[in-house]
């Protein structure tokens, strides 16, 4: 990949072409806010809080850095009155969804803003999609995904029901950002409510200690290659 030079708040910046403007943004230590965006995942897009405005000369654009690609004299602001002010309009519809998540009021506080001017709907989930991406592209089960449309739009199990593909590993509970899918253990099971399903855990055969879902051990066995006899059988203290 080639080198180029673009230009972001007044600063030439080098940059390998077709690099994702918000890398090149935080190698450069500017702080892009995010909430839909991991490392794990591929760029998706959607919260759009990490807006910054592409200037075209005589007219500008705002773009969502996390997926776009750079290109050679490019010119961006990450922090004019025109991004303050959308980043921060974004910040208060995020807030109306989710007011009472503490990692959503924190980022709104970084960002100025206290309230929001818009109908509380206090759903919890921002609709990110960070489980249901680490639930295909990560895990590869694909047992969630987004039912209905606009406003109605939600996180769900296919046809509300049973999520049957879940392996209970609880990657969507790990990386949502707002700590809305719940997972419950005791001291045999596994829950994950969101997806009306419950596990059973394996326990490790020389200390008892609960490993992981044995529908999650299942499915990592026909996949996992040259591992040791009885690998899954034991703890990670234990192996
Ligand atoms: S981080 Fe870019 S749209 Fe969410």
């Amino acid at each position: 990949m080639s080198k180029i030079t673009i230009t972001i708040d007044g600063e030439k910046v080098e940059a390998t072409a077709g690099e994702m403007l918000m890398d090149v943004c935080r190698r450069k230590g500017i702080f892009i806010p995010t909430l839909c965006d991991h490392k794990d995942l591929m760029p998706y897009g959607v919260c759009r809080i990490c807006i910054v405005e592409w200037d075209r000369g005589d007219w500008s654009k705002m773009i969502t850095s996390c997926n776009f690609p750079v290109k050679e004299g490019q010119v961006f602001r990450t922090n004019s009155e025109k991004v303050i002010r959308e980043r921060k309009m974004i910040m208060e519809f995020t807030l109306a969804r989710s007011s009472k998540t503490p990692e959503i009021i924190e980022l709104a506080k970084i960002l100025g803003v206290e309230s929001s001017r818009f109908p509380t709907q206090d759903e919890g989930c921002i609709l990110c999609g960070m489980c249901i991406r680490a639930c295909s592209e990560v895990v590869e089960a694909n047992a969630i995904g987004f039912a209905q449309r606009g406003s109605h739009r939600k996180i769900s199990s296919p046809f509300y029901h049973e999520a049957t593909d879940c392996i209970g590993c609880g990657s969507c509970s790990y990386i949502c950002p707002t700590k809305y899918i719940e997972m419950k253990e005791d001291a045999d099971t596994r829950t994950l409510p969101i997806w009306n399903v419950t596990f059973e855990m394996a326990k490790c055969k020389k200390c008892g200690q609960k490993i992981a879902p044995k529908k999650q051990i299942e499915f990592l066995k026909k996949r996992a290659k040259n591992l040791p006899e009885g690998w899954f059988d034991l703890c990670q203290n234990c192996r």
